[in-house]
């Protein structure tokens, strides 16, 4: 049989006859290589039997083996973005920058399982079993029964698995360092990824454990090189952190057996990785709430509300044409918030750069973030500070109208507890969340006009005020 070469794109997994200095698929630079295309994935099959074996088909509404139960770690926030735990002959997959803390997530979840009488085995394939051992040491879990090893190839990993007890989870850290002698390209090659996975997943399906792969991230967030695991894999998690901060935040990014939209705080510290059961007080304990331009976002992320702050700031330009830069927030909403104010509350922000910044490195994507913005927004254009006890919630129309939004009373509830007086929302059919919140003064606004208004009268507050004091 003819062998030929073929070129594989390394970020993206696409196929080409000649070499190319970018990828016309996903566009990188200098990301493809030769490979050898009668080893790939699939080679076996045109290689070899014609003839496939008959199998039996199921019925879909047919009993088979009961379910085994998730496996809870016990660390809570990491149950939550695993939705509800790990399900056994699934596989995960980790991504992270490298040093944001993966490895020690992972060696603290194995432990804690090792610990209810679980077969926990953690390969590492860049760390010596020393360094593993080291860090388990500092963290405390050095007395825990979780099985160690440095290793990369995927055959022996699979042999030796295969010996004893079922292990309920594997953890390979990481997926790049791992190889097989299925594929013939050169370890570190996505084909080679891969095919990796590939191994792994089957193992994971045939044997009911639970397997997580560890997968390092490039600077602009993909997962280098294997992206093409992440269609393999049941659940991609992504663990994030912000430059400086010791937060870090464990996202769902895709999860065949829960919600994508959980997340889980932790912050770093040196005894490893501790939970953040109120990130809220965490977010807004840095907040500068006497300076305009600062609004309070009572926010949802998955079942659990968040307060978090929203900063912007409007200052006249130099330029042509005005600067909009936007930090975890979406540029296209940001434009359609600006236009709004413009058009219907008779702001003049269009020769103005406007600077948004979510505080605290968080991303936000609900749209009842439009009117924190909003008020942000209009703070800082009229140099009106918002109480730093109020907080927003609300989505903004086309129109300038404010829409209701879903949760209000777990909104209300987070901002109540966290000390919060005031809470700016749309206007709700009577009675709705209301009854529940006393402690917290609800002024619903219906327009952006009335938004507008609402923070005129706090610049009349605080005149009064000054002048009383
Ligand atoms: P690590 O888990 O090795 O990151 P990854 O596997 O994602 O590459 O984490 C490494 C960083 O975490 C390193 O910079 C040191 C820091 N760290 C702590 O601050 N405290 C600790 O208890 C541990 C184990 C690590
Ligand atoms: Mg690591």
């Amino acid at each position: 049989m003819k062998t030929r070469a073929s070129f594989v794109c390394q970020n993206c997994g696409a196929v080409t006859q000649r070499w190319q200095g970018r990828c016309e698929s996903c566009g990188a630079w200098n990301s493809i290589l030769e490979e050898n295309a009668a080893s790939g994935i699939g080679a076996q099959a045109a290689r070899g039997a014609q003839k496939g074996r008959v199998f039996e088909l199921m019925g879909l509404g047919d009993a088979t083996t009961p379910s085994a139960p998730r496996m809870l770690t016990g660390i809570a926030e990491f149950d939550r973005v695993s939705g509800g735990g790990f399900v056994p002959g699934s596989v995960l997959l980790l991504g992270g920058e490298p040093g944001i803390g993966k490895s020690t997530l992972l060696i603290q979840a194995c432990a804690l399982l090792a610990k209810q009488g679980q077969r926990v085995v953690y390969i590492s394939g860049e760390e010596a079993v020393d360094q593993v051992r080291l860090r388990a040491e500092r963290l405390g879990l050095s007395k825990t029964p979780v099985e160690l090893a440095a290793e990369t190839s995927v055959e022996d990993i699979l042999a030796t698995l295969s010996h004893g007890r079922r292990p309920a989870l594997v953890v390979i850290d990481s997926i790049q360092t791992m190889w097989t002698q299925s594929v013939e390209s050169a370890p570190g090659t996505v084909t080679q990824v891969r095919g990796s996975a590939q191994a792994l997943i089957r193992f994971a399906k045939t044997t009911g454990a639970t397997v997580i792969l560890v997968g390092h991230v490039t600077k602009d967030g993909q997962i280098a090189g294997p992206r093409v695991v992440e269609h393999m894999v049941d659940a991609v998690i992504s663990f994030e952190g912000e430059g400086g901060r010791d937060v870090r935040i464990l996202r769902a990014v895709k999860n065949r057996f829960g919600p994508t939209d959980e997340i889980g705080v932790f912050e770093m510290t040196g005894k490893g990785l501790g939970e953040v059961t109120n990130p809220s007080a965490l977010f807004l304990s840095a907040r500068d709430a006497a300076a305009p331009g600062t609004a309070v976002f009572a926010g949802m992320e998955g079942t659990r509300p968040l307060l978090i702050e929203i900063q912007a700031l409007v200052a006249a330009s130099s330029l042509g044409t005005p600067r909009r830069a936007v930090v975890g927030w979406d540029t296209n909403r940001l434009a359609m918030v600006i236009a709004v104010l413009e058009a219907h509350a008779g702001l003049k922000l269009g020769q103005n750069d406007i600077y948004l910044n979510v505080a605290g490195g968080l991303r936000v994507s609900e749209p009842a973030a439009d009117l924190a913005a909003a008020a942000a927004l209009i703070s800082s254009l009229t140099g009106v500070t918002l109480p730093s006890t109020s907080v927003f919630f609300g989505e903004i129309g086309l129109s300038g109208a404010i829409r209701p939004v879903a949760h209000t009373l777990p909104r209300l509830k987070e901002a109540m507890k966290l000390g919060f007086a005031r809470a700016i929302t749309p206007q709700e059919a009577p009675g709705q969340g209301r009854s529940a919140a006393q402690t917290i003064e609800v002024s619903s606004c219906s327009h952006i006009s009335a938004l507008v208004a609402e923070i005129a009268r706090m610049r009349g507050r605080a005149g009064k005020s000054a002048q009383g004091g």
